[in-house]
């Protein structure tokens, strides 16, 4: 008789605590606390981890309210085992209606990154400092572009690669223009010359034929 009152005593949190462990809804949380806070720091205890189990319940109901379900979530309804001293530990969120139902993960999952920064913030923690195992800490609602941002990427690269098409065609113009511009300066310097001297004419011509060929041909090439 005694063994079964105390059997009935001992049974609830016993069946909580398996539930917790062996559950595959549970999450594992891991907490740095000294790492977000330095001297700041505080200390994780049993205040501290019934913080979270109200923070969660919340997270819970909130989540419970937007599907239009049953929002009477608590503390009892958080369970917590394995945790270590470098805070973390494994919670399963159970059931309001049936305590020894767990809430699936998805479910679960889905409360948590609607209330993440809540509980960020009761922590005085970050994304970074406070992590739920398994859910990425993609939280805030996605920032949406008018333009897409590869586009954006993809027009700058056009751009720059655009600029530096025009420089090279701008360079090469100039290039030959001086180029044809020297040549018509040597063309008439030769006419000159020729004019002036006829007769170096045909040493002129001899040192410079190889110019001239040169000339007469970018001419042509321009041209076209
Ligand atoms: C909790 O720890 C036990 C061993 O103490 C292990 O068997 C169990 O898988 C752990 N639970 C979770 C959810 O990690
Ligand atoms: C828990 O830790 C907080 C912050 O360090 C402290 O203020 C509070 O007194 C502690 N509570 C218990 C019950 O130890
Ligand atoms: C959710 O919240 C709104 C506004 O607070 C309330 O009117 C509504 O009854 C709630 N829904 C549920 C299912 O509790």
């Amino acid at each position: 008789m005694r063994t079964a009152v105390l059997l009935l005593i001992l049974l609830p949190p016993m069946v909580a605590q398996d539930l917790c462990k062996e559950s595959k809804d549970g999450f594992k949380v891991r907490l740095s606390i000294k790492t977000a806070l330095g001297d700041k720091a505080y200390e994780w205890n049993k205040s501290e981890m019934f913080l979270f189990q109200s923070t969660l319940a919340f997270a819970m109901r909130i989540h419970a309210n937007r599907s239009n379900q049953e929002t009477n979530y608590n503390i009892a309804n958080i369970l917590v085992c394995n945790d270590t001293q470098r805070v973390s530990f494994v919670f399963v969120v159970t059931s309001p209606d049936d305590p020894t139902q767990p809430i699936p993960k998805e479910q679960v999952e889905r409360a948590v990154r609607l209330s993440k920064h809540r509980i960020n913030n009761a922590f005085l923690l970050s994304d970074m400092t406070l992590e739920f195992v398994g859910i990425p800490p993609t939280l805030a609602a996605p920032i949406k572009y008018d333009t897409p941002p590869w586009l954006i990427v993809f027009g700058v690269v056009m751009g720059a690669v655009a600029v530096g098409i025009m420089a090279l065609l701008m360079s090469t113009v100039s290039k030959r223009r001086r180029a044809k511009d020297k040549a018509a300066g040597f063309a008439e310097e030769d006419g000159g010359i020729v004019k002036e001297n006829g007769t170096s004419l045909s040493s002129l011509k001899g040192k410079d034929g190889v110019y001239n060929q040169a000339f007469s041909s970018d001419e042509r090439f321009t041209q076209l």
